[in-house]
């Protein structure tokens, strides 16, 4: 077994809140084993650009647990192994370049912090002999293998937030307020904050909707009293026999981008219930800002096993929340996979035992 004396880190994909919280207790946990370590910029262009890495020293990384966002930048603009890459000295096969680079540099083993795009990267130059170990980050919740990742309890909280704040102009106005929340494939950030919040009806991926059973939802509502209504609805919500709502087709290896769902459920609900409905979008703003001590602790938690599976020669796995504990799970059971909500969970059977309404 190699001894690992030199490790890189990456962060890929979108950014989730608890980026640098890893990246942080890898450096730390790294050095104090006498490891050290090397930070690339921009995913895995830190090893195509050699510009575009730098030493990471526990000094390097002083203060920057609390920060959201992620000190090595990051990009999500799809699969790289698909095109060859141009630098100043020349046209290179990307994945072939990468390899060379990991050589060149020195380095023993990878630290890769990204979603699903990000892992399924990593297992193939995992695959192709770079020993490493991936750790999940999403704020939407569906790596599988995991049961949670860091940055979703930062996005469920800010996204709660907005619900309270919207609940008191809802109830003074009298109106539907609709909010989109993120969740391309999975409804996670809809159905937490929205239990959290207060939800009347929550639309989700997994459960296309039909908003005539919505209005009746919102018209018992008003029967008995309430005359305002909370709708949230995941970005990746779909009317029965209907299509996501996109803003930008996929393009390459770059999925497409989604949006509008909020306000296509908006504009609809006016017009079935004749009640003045509004939405919001909430967008980047459940991915910035500072991690909740939720997720610094788990995404702290993660980089000190990711460093110590490195050192105990145990590749081609990520770190993986298992209550009580922080686990390997191998890659190649992670990836391709979407972990969505199952139908049956405990927090779907209590929000409908509420009356909530999930538009089925
Ligand atoms: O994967 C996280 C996510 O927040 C999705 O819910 C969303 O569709 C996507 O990122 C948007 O990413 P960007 O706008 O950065 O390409």
């Amino acid at each position: 077994m190699p001894s690992v004396k030199k490790i890189g880190v990456l962060t890929g994909g979108g950014d989730a809140p608890g980026l640098n919280a890893v990246i942080r207790a890898v450096v730390k946990a790294a050095s104090n084993n006498g490891v050290g370590v090397l930070g690339l910029e921009d995913s895995f262009d830190g090893l195509i650009y050699p510009e575009k890495s730098r030493p990471l020293t526990p000094r390097d990384v002083t203060g920057i647990l609390r920060l959201g966002g992620t000190v090595l930048g990051t990009v999500n603009r799809g699969n790289p192994f698909h095109s060859p890459i141009t630098t100043p000295d020349g046209t290179f096969d990307y994945a072939a370049r990468v390899m060379d680079m990991f050589a060149r540099v020195g380095l023993d083993a990878l630290v890769c912090i990204g979603g699903d795009g990000t892992l399924a990267i990593s297992y193939e130059f995992s695959k192709m002999g770079i020993p490493l170990v991936g750790v999940p980050k999403t704020i939407d919740n569906d790596i599988v293998g995991t049961n949670s990742s860091f940055g979703f309890d930062s996005a469920v909280s800010f996204a709660t937030e907005a619900l309270d704040r919207l609940h008191t102009t809802a109830e003074a106005h009298r109106r539907i307020m609709v909010v989109e929340v993120m969740g391309r494939y999975a409804g996670w950030i809809a159905l937490h904050a929205g239990v959290a919040g207060g939800a009347d009806v929550i639309l989700i991926p997994e459960i296309p909707y039909d908003l005539e059973r919505v209005a009746r939802c919102i018209r018992d509502r008003d029967a008995w009293g309430a005359r305002f209504s909370i709708v949230v609805v995941a970005e990746g919500a779909r009317p029965k026999g209907g299509e996501v709502s996109v803003i930008e087709k996929a393009q390459g290896s770059h999925p497409e981008r989604l949006g509008g769902a909020g306000m296509q459920v908006a504009k609809a609900l006016e017009a079935l219930t004749g009640k003045e409905t509004r939405y919001v979008v909430l967008g980047h703003l459940q991915r910035g800002g500072a991690p909740t001590a939720f997720d610094r602790t788990l995404a702290t938690r993660f980089g000190g096993k990711a460093v110590e599976l490195l050192l105990e020669g145990r590749f081609g796995v990520m770190v993986a929340n298992h209550p009580p504990d922080i686990v390997p799970v191998p890659l190649e059971d992670v990836v391709g996979r979407t972990r969505t909500v199952p139908l049956d969970c405990d927090l779907v059977h209590t929000a409908r035992a509420l009356g909530v309404s999930f538009g089925d």
